[in-house]
């Protein structure tokens, strides 16, 4: 099966439990990081913000209240993550956000329309990197930001911290999902392409190889994840 089908296949599947067990497997952990991610950057009033890989919407939510009056479209290459966010959004009185469904490495957005593309825990799922990057250079205006937050391989040295990571990560996460989710295959893909994302120096490279400047990284919680912002 192709990259593209097996991420379809698992974000349909784990979409009804796709927050809970967000909430469960990282201890709650991904709302501070999310929280991070968007309180690193300063919303200009009225930019116009692409959430990328937006899903049910955490970081669209969290950028709207944090600056209500910035426009912004989710965009997500899968239906029923959006149509999880749609009623999240609804439910935290934020209606106006533009959907969309759309791949990242084909956007259907003209080019320098946006002043911000985000993307959370999305751009490790796609199958060519290096277009989607592309496209979110296309896509933004000149000294448009880019802000992307993802788990990082981990490289530790620490090898008691190592071990407990990777039983962490290949024991107890994709059991979690088998009993929540019903699903540990999906729970185990997800472990898989953790392992396989480039460090963050190398993916620092890629974000610079489509044209980005001024690109940095900052790692968080001991470099389980990272924030890599760069400038057009
Ligand atoms: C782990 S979820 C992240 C959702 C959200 N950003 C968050 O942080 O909670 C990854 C999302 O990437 C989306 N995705 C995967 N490949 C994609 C692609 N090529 N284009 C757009 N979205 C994609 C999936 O459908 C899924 O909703």
């Amino acid at each position: 099966m192709d990259k593209s089908q097996l991420v379809k296949e698992v974000f349909d599947s784990v979409a009804n439990c796709y927050d809970i067990m967000n909430d469960i497997m990282s201890l709650g952990m991904h709302r501070l990081w999310k929280e991070k991610m968007v309180s690193s950057v300063h919303f200009k009033k009225n930019s116009k913000v692409l959430d990328i890989a937006g899903g049910t919407g955490d970081i669209a939510i969290r950028i709207a209240r944090g600056e209500p009056s910035a426009q912004v479209t989710v965009c997500d290459i899968n239906q029923n993550m959006l149509d999880k966010g749609r009623d999240k959004a609804i439910n935290s009185n934020q209606l106006n956000f533009n959907w969309v469904c759309a791949n990242a490495e084909s956007l259907p957005f003209e080019d320098s329309e946006f002043d911000y593309y985000t993307v959370a825990f999305g751009i490790r799922n796609f199958s060519d990197r290096k277009k989607a990057l592309s496209e979110a250079y296309r896509v933004l205006k000149q000294n448009g930001q880019f802000v992307c937050l993802e788990f990082a391989p981990m490289h530790y040295q620490n090898e008691i911290f190592t071990k407990f990571y990777d039983l962490y990560s290949f024991k107890v996460i994709p059991k979690i999902g088998s009993i929540v989710a019903k699903d540990k295959g999906s729970y185990e893909y997800l472990v898989k392409s953790i392992r396989e994302f480039p460090t963050q120096t190398n993916f620092k490279m890629e974000i610079e190889e489509v044209g980005f400047k001024n690109v940095e990284f900052h790692n968080m919680s001991y470099g389980i994840v990272a924030l890599h912002i760069g400038t057009k």
